[in-house]
């Protein structure tokens, strides 16, 4: 399973990348807005200054909401590191510019997915990665990681090379959930990938360890 970070905070994403587990980063405009990087300028610097630090695949949202305005944004972002990739909502128009920019060899991320039917279509159009959100479907009480084995279980039985990216992970869970069913990728808040760290008896034995060693040294 690939992790990558779910934000547009460079010292969140250079932490992460630090730790040395780190396969990706995806941000969002609601992301961007939290960084306050206003102006069309600076977010394109800020997505190569995100690159810089991964050197792995990175997703950039599109803001246009029509074929032509996507393609030409697409493009735009594609242009601005060999990392990019070309992240289009799941619509008619954003599944249609999957397809071009698939056709083309450019990786793209099908976004705001919330369905098994919407998951094949990306799959169909030849998305590099879908993102189903898995924390925004357990808000209205259906179950996130129950669409994530759905989805993988159908890729898998139909043989389609499309990457499940669960995505709105909210917690530590949620990564251990996504990992059992078989998501390819989690994007997740550093918060939560840090939960992976903490367990009691790793704190205690550490400091058992280290009292025992204090004897001896
Ligand atoms: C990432 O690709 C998604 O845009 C993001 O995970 C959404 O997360 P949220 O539901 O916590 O806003």
């Amino acid at each position: 399973m690939k992790f990558f970070i779910d934000t547009a905070n460079l010292a969140q994403i250079q932490e992460a990348y630090d730790m040395g587990v780190l396969d990706g980063v995806t941000t969002n405009p609601s992301l961007m807005a939290k960084e306050g990087i206003k102006g069309k300028e600076n977010q394109l610097k800020h997505y190569v200054d995100i690159c810089n630090i991964v050197k792995s695949d990175v997703s950039a949202e599109v803001i246009a909401t029509d074929f032509e305005g996507m393609l030409r944004e697409g493009e735009e972002l594609a242009a601005l590191n060999e990392h990019i990739v070309i992240k289009l909502p799941c619509t008619a128009d954003g599944i249609k510019a999957v397809k071009y920019f698939s056709e083309k060899g450019m990786k793209t991320n099908c976004t705001l997915v919330f369905s098994l039917g919407q998951a094949l279509l990306a799959a169909k159009a030849g998305a590099t990665y879908v993102s189903p959100f898995v924390g925004r479907l357990d808000d209205v009480s259906e179950s996130g990681v129950g669409l994530i084995k759905e989805i993988v279980d159908v890729y898998n039985y139909y043989g389609f090379a499309t990457q499940v990216l669960a995505a709105s992970i909210r917690h530590t869970r949620h990564i251990i959930d996504c990992l059992k069913v078989g998501a390819d990728v989690a994007t997740c808040p550093l918060s939560a990938i840090k939960g992976l760290l903490n367990h009691p008896l790793t704190d205690n034995g550490l400091k058992k360890f280290l009292e025992d060693y204090q004897k001896i040294g």
